[in-house]
């Protein structure tokens, strides 16, 4: 009895555990949901551009290559290049940082992890929330109430200062989309899958109930 109980409640636990992962966030930390959509195809390309232009001095997200995010979201190998790599590296290149060696750790002293799978770690509504929690003290001083004392400046303060509240909101939108979809490039096909299994699974159910019909046809029961 002891076992069962115990296995039980084990298992209960493993299913638990994805939402203990999407909590990471911290206690008392309410993240906002991200309203992102893989299929955007618009949201990625500005998601790209933007995660090029203001997270590509520190961040890398090397386990894509170039060529892949443009055959995934819609552009041609030159527009990739000129869009997001600005023209200094190949199609067939990762995504690099454009920060040198050594110099993260003298000027923010640390290293800015690879973005490849933040999203897969954090939570996409994470990552959108992180973005927009920075807030100025009355000295000036800048900090973020999802990673408090963080090291990241707030790279996004120009948007913020000079956009809508609406268009700043959706800057952070088109980033963590696009790091959704860094993180897991098949994720759309794997979406698509699922459609196509379950409408073969009903085709099949369908002959099936036909056959049944036609074998039992002449049968008395
Ligand atoms: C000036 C350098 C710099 C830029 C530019 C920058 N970051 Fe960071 N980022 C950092 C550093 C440093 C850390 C590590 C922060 C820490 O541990 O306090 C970090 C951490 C992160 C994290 C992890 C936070 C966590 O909870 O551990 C995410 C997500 C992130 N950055 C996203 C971005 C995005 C998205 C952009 C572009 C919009 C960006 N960063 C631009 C320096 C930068």
């Amino acid at each position: 009895m002891k076992k069962i109980i115990w296995i039980l409640s084990f298992s209960a636990s493993l299913l638990a555990l994805p939402f203990a992962a999407q909590a990471a966030g911290g206690p008392g930390i309410e993240l906002e949901p991200a309203h992102n959509n893989l299929r955007h195809a618009d949201s990625l390309q500005r998601g790209a551009v933007l995660f090029s232009n203001y997270c590509m001095a520190c961040h890398s997200a090397k386990y894509m290559r170039y060529n892949r995010i443009a055959k995934d979201i819609g552009w041609s190998d030159e527009q990739v290049v000129s869009q997001m790599a600005h023209g200094l590296n190949k199609v067939v290149d990762e995504v690099q940082t454009r920060m040198l060696p050594g110099v993260a750790m003298d000027v923010l002293g640390t290293e800015p992890p690879d973005l490849s799978l933040m999203a897969r770690l954090k939570g996409t509504d994470y990552i959108y929330t992180f973005l927009r929690a920075y807030h100025q003290d009355e000295n000036g001083n800048w900090d973020n109430t999802v990673l408090k004392g963080t090291s990241m400046p707030n790279v996004l303060e120009g948007i913020q200062r000079h956009a809508s509240s609406e268009d700043y909101a959706q800057a952070a939108r088109d980033i963590a989309n696009f790091l959704e979809y860094v993180g897991e490039p098949a994720k759309m096909d794997r979406m698509d899958l699922g459609w196509k299994v379950i409408a073969f699974l009903l085709v099949l159910l369908l002959l099936t109930y036909v056959l049944k019909k036609e074998y039992w046809r002449d049968i008395k029961h």
